[in-house]
């Protein structure tokens, strides 16, 4: 099955840079998520090409008096597919917690969306030797209740929040490794979903470790951030 590769663009780009990346990466076989506010232009901008657009969060509901926040229904008619959900960003920085991811789950899968749920060990959990069980934790704690009609339905990530590469003294994890945890994912969230859903590798990946990310059968793609606001670096993993 085809690798998926995903660019989330985080905070990072000003209006301008954000579609002008997109106009670079229009023919790319990949999915795009830029900041809420430039979604729409950055839709208009790649409208006709291969590229496809994502989000990197969404509101807990369709319609709702929600300060601030965006609904998963008015991203699904503004063209965007995926919805990144749960990112260790949103749930250190910001506090949000696996009722919250859950019912964001819910609400996307209800518009249409593709969640890509993030899930992800902090170093402390690494070097206690508890990440198996911290991840089944999260996965099951966001997982509760959901149903999917189809494997095709919702994604997960996999990334390990020490492997990011905004975190202090971050290292990717061995392709190997992380292949290993994959299989463990798959599981649980077989057991959880009743289906098996497909797993993406995130943190710190770059043109040149992508190779042997994606050459391992059970990471079936990339959720890439610095590496993604960089055109050829992108275009490098990609292909
Ligand atoms: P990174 O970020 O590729 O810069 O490590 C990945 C992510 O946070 O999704």
């Amino acid at each position: 099955m085809k690798k998926i590769i995903i660019a989330n663009w985080k905070m990072k780009l000003p209006y301008a840079d954000s579609l002008k990346l997109a106009r670079s990466c229009r023919r790319l076989e990949a999915v795009i998520c830029p900041d809420h506010l430039s979604l729409a232009a950055v839709a208009g901008a790649i409208k006709g090409g291969r590229v496809r657009l994502g989000a990197q969060d969404c509101a807990p509901e369709e319609r709702a008096a929600l300060t601030g926040e965006v609904s998963p229904a008015d991203l699904r008619k503004l063209g965007v597919r995926h919805v990144i959900l749960g990112h260790s960003e949103r749930r250190q920085q910001l506090h949000e917690n696996s009722i919250i991811i859950n019912r964001k789950i819910q609400a996307a899968l209800a518009a249409g969306l593709i969640p890509v749920l993030c899930v992800g060990e902090k170093a402390e959990v690494k070097r206690a030797g508890i990440t198996a069980e911290y991840i089944g934790d999260e996965l099951r704690r966001a997982l509760k209740g959901i149903k999917i009609a189809s494997p095709h339905d919702l994604l997960i990530a996999y990334e390990p929040i020490w492997a990011i590469s905004t975190v202090r003294k971050a290292k990717p994890l061995a392709p190997a490794a992380a292949a290993q945890m994959h299989a463990f994912i798959r599981r649980e969230a077989k057991k959880i979903l009743s289906r098996e859903v497909r797993i993406l590798y995130g943190g710190s990946v770059r043109s040149e470790n992508a190779p042997a990310f994606l050459a391992e059968k059970e990471i079936d793609g990339l959720l890439v951030g610095a590496a993604s606001l960089d055109y050829s670096e992108f275009k490098a993993i990609c292909s």
